[in-house]
């Protein structure tokens, strides 16, 4: 064969396997922009929750501006199910304790298809994806259905459309689990870091029942995970919030899901954890569109923070009417602060925890930031030696958050808001309505007077 035929044959060679491969040739370019997390510590996590698709969401910029390596999706990451508007009255009435016909309804699966195109179109969301790993979890609108649990229909639709749009390989054993939980090790060994993605939807029990949040094969595989793994920081991503209760505190006038509501599972949880003996837990939630930090100090032998992030484009701010907002405002200052050791931060926001594994000890930093990635609040910095099992002694001047729960506290406490916002109008009302009595009833006692 002459040279000439050779080149010839290469380059026909070269020609074939890049038009039959460029997409993948592309996404090889495009990993290769990703960080190495099996050899690089993970240094600067970001996450957040609550992001409606539809809409721009500036929030990516100051994402971007962060440098993540990690990026988890905490749930709500679309819309999916269809609000109506509100019913008071009549056999369509869709709000209050006995409403017969549903305030929430499911879209199809094409619909739900759309929606996490749109999102996955998100200029701000591609840009961030060619430089950080993506994972992530869901909750219940992205799951299907407001405030859902196991006996939604069409789980089995919306996990497959979940897991597409996380990029999860077609021939996952994810796919085949019931539900969306995962865990990940990163970093070197002695810089190790995992990550735990719980699915609090797909097997919870109904609400109102104290029953199970992950069903049996997931708490499982959660023991499982956490005994074998050799990682020094585990964090632990749950959609609904898990040491705070705020439902106990605002009834009844609002209700937030937690884990609060399952006291049993939520022991089993702290159990599992400390069973394991492992350090650095902590554990992300989302889904109430506000910010803020709790911390339980009496669950698993250290103090357990639970860093919420949620309202990437939700914040409670936003989405209610000035009149609302300022009654909120007002009703925040009569929930005891409970757990809570920072926040609650109302508009749009998105949280990191950055590791610095050169420090001595090592350290741990939690911060909740805004849409233009600036801090609001004072950094949470937690020593990585002093979330360790038996390490429950706080620095001196650290306010212990006690070990009494939302459930146990006295009752002018726990019912405070529905007292100054029932209790007080009622009795002044009541005031008013003596008051008025009275003097309706001088004239009649004067007659009588004179009479005699
Ligand atoms: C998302 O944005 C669209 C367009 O503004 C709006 O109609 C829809 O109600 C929003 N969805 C949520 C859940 O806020
Ligand atoms: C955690 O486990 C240890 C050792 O098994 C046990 O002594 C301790 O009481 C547990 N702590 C909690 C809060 O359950």
């Amino acid at each position: 064969m002459a040279a000439s035929q050779l080149v010839k044959l290469f380059l026909t060679i070269v020609l074939a396997l890049y038009f039959n491969h460029a997409s993948a040739t592309l996404d090889f370019i495009k990993s290769s922009q990703l960080p190495n997390l099996d050899t690089e510590p993970l240094t600067r996590i970001a996450f957040g929750s609550c992001i409606n698709q539809t809409i721009q969401q500036p929030i990516w910029n100051a994402i971007n501006a962060y440098h993540p390596q990690l990026w988890i999706w905490l749930g709500d990451n679309i819309y999916a199910d269809t609000k109506r508007n509100m019913v008071l009255l009549g056999p369509k009435r869709n709000v209050g304790p006995w409403r017969p016909s549903p305030r929430f309804v499911p879209v199809s699966n094409e619909v739900m298809a759309k929606q996490y195109a749109l999102q996955n179109a998100q200029p701000g969301y591609v840009q961030l994806k060619q430089r950080t790993h993506v994972v992530g979890t869901w909750d219940d609108h992205d799951y299907g259905l407001n405030d859902a649990g196991k006996e939604f229909e069409g789980k089995a639709d919306s996990m497959r459309l979940m897991l597409d749009f996380i990029g999860e390989p077609k021939d996952s054993p994810r796919r085949k689990q019931d539900g969306v939980y995962a865990a990940y090790t990163y970093g070197p060994p002695g810089r190790r870091v995992k990550v735990f993605l719980l699915d609090t939807r797909y097997n919870r029990d109904a609400k109102w029942s104290d029953g199970d949040v992950l069903g049996e094969a997931q708490w499982q595989w959660l023991e499982h995970e956490l005994e074998t793994s050799d990682a020094q920081i585990h964090i632990i991503g749950s959609s609904v919030q898990v040491v705070t209760h705020l439902s106990e505190l605002v009834q009844p006038f609002f209700h937030t899901e937690a884990w609060g509501h399952y006291p049993t599972a939520r022991k089993r949880l702290y159990d599992t954890i400390n069973r394991s003996q492992k350090g650095g837990v902590i554990l992300l939630s989302g889904d109430v569109h506000f910010g803020e930090i709790s911390r339980e100090d009496c669950a698993i032998g250290y103090r357990l923070h639970d860093l919420t992030s949620s309202g990437l484009t939700q914040g409670v701010q936003k989405s209610v009417k000035a009149p609302t907002r300022w009654l909120m405002k007002l009703a925040a200052v009569f929930v005891p602060r409970i757990r809570r050791i920072v926040g609650p931060y109302s508009n749009r926001n998105f949280a990191t925890i950055s590791i610095d594994w050169e420090a001595d000890p090592v350290e741990i930093e939690l911060q909740i930031r805004d849409e233009d990635g600036d801090r609001v609040h004072k950094p949470v910095r937690l020593r990585l030696s002093s979330l360790q099992p038996g390490a429950n002694g706080l620095p001196l001047g650290e306010v212990r958050t006690g070990c009494l729960t939302e459930e146990n506290l006295v009752w002018h406490a726990k019912y405070r808001l529905a007292i100054v916002f029932i209790g007080v109008p009622v009795l002044v009302l009541s005031y008013i309505g003596w008051y008025l009595f009275r003097r309706s009833r001088r004239p009649w006692e004067l007659s009588i007077k004179k009479v005699d």
